[in-house]
């Protein structure tokens, strides 16, 4: 018989049936809505596959009980979801889609970037609640992007792209990484700082580390404490960099200037969290790497992966602890 791969949300026909070709599919039929914990836990005993994304917790429960698994395969370039180092131990490659989703991801950090500096929403519910009155001096005045100081905390793909963008609007940038990225510098003009630099002198701080255990919380009361408070923080990472609480702190003390964020801690979030109150946070439903293109290229890299794992061939992005 063949492999049975377990589809963890709906996925377009050309997906299924490219994976229909060689496997057995078994799909959670809801496109909007994630399978419950149990389904999935059930479903992962006897798939030789899993095709999942950021929303599914894959814990070492779960992959000690799976009698077959070969491949985790997820729609994300992040995979702190998943137990790798569980699946490691059980020679089950965990797959992921770095690369595809740079660029798109880079634009709506940008995006972010522009619509907090600016105060895009704030602009369009003045127009929309029929606030807008005589011309006033200091109106909705925001920051300048261009020639302000972009400060990149984890300079991976995604921070390139997004200090490349930086470059057509003559920022001066800086980066803070483990290990440094001098390719990056002589193309891009950033400059290595350490972290109080990075913190204490940009005007936009943009976190783009992956989340870890190392990672957790980074961004903290202290953090926040360095800031400008004319500094604008951008998160498109993973919410659990940061610790939220500080960063409410921060904002309603006008310690720094605004936020936008398109992770959060637990998410969804609903519309009572604590940040949605402040009218200086931009806030999106973790959609930086949503263009339809490149969706499309994540879900047929991941379908891949998962044909590679099944043909006893490496899949072309496999994470390693
Ligand atoms: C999305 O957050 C991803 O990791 O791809
Ligand atoms: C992801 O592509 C990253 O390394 O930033």
């Amino acid at each position: 018989s063949k492999p049975y791969v377990y589809l963890t949300r709906k996925m377009p026909q050309n997906i299924t049936d490219q994976l229909a070709a060689a496997c057995d599919v078994g799909m959670w039929e809801k496109a909007e809505e994630p399978v419950p914990q149990h389904i999935l836990k059930e479903e992962m005993k006897t798939a030789d596959a899993v095709f999942c994304n950021v929303s599914d917790v894959i814990d070492k429960d779960m992959i000690d009980a799976a009698e077959q698994l070969k491949v985790i395969a997820t729609m994300a370039v992040g995979y702190n979801n998943i137990d790798v180092k569980a699946a490691q131990e059980k020679n089950i490659y965990v797959a992921h889609t770095p690369g595809v989703l740079t660029e798109t991801t880079a634009d709506l950090t940008f995006a972010l970037l522009m619509a907090s500096a600016r105060r895009i929403p704030e602009g369009i519910d003045v127009i929309k609640n029929n606030e807008w009155g005589a011309w006033a001096p200091f109106f909705l005045t925001g920051q300048d992007i261009y020639q302000a100081r972009l400060g990149i905390i984890g300079m991976g793909r995604i921070g390139e792209a997004v200090a490349k963008r930086g470059t057509g609007f003559d920022m001066d940038i800086v980066y803070h990484n483990r290990t440094p990225k001098k390719e990056a510098e002589q193309r891009l003009g950033a400059r290595l700082v350490d972290m109080d630099e990075l913190l204490q002198t940009s005007d936009f701080v943009c976190v783009m580390t992956p989340y870890t255990k190392e990672t957790h919380h980074l961004i903290d009361k202290q953090a926040f404490d360095k800031m400008k408070s004319s500094a604008i923080f951008i998160n498109t990472s993973r919410g659990g960099t940061v610790d939220e609480e500080a960063l409410y702190n921060a904002l309603k003390n006008g310690d720094i200037r605004g936020a936008g964020l398109d992770v959060f801690e637990n998410e969804p979030i609903s519309a009572d969290h604590p940040l949605l109150s402040l009218p200086n946070v931009t806030a999106l439903p973790h959609i930086g790497s949503a263009s339809e293109t490149t969706r499309k290229k994540m879900a047929e890299m991941t379908a891949n992966h998962i044909l590679q794992a099944l043909r006893g061939e490496t899949p072309d992005y496999i994470v390693k602890e």
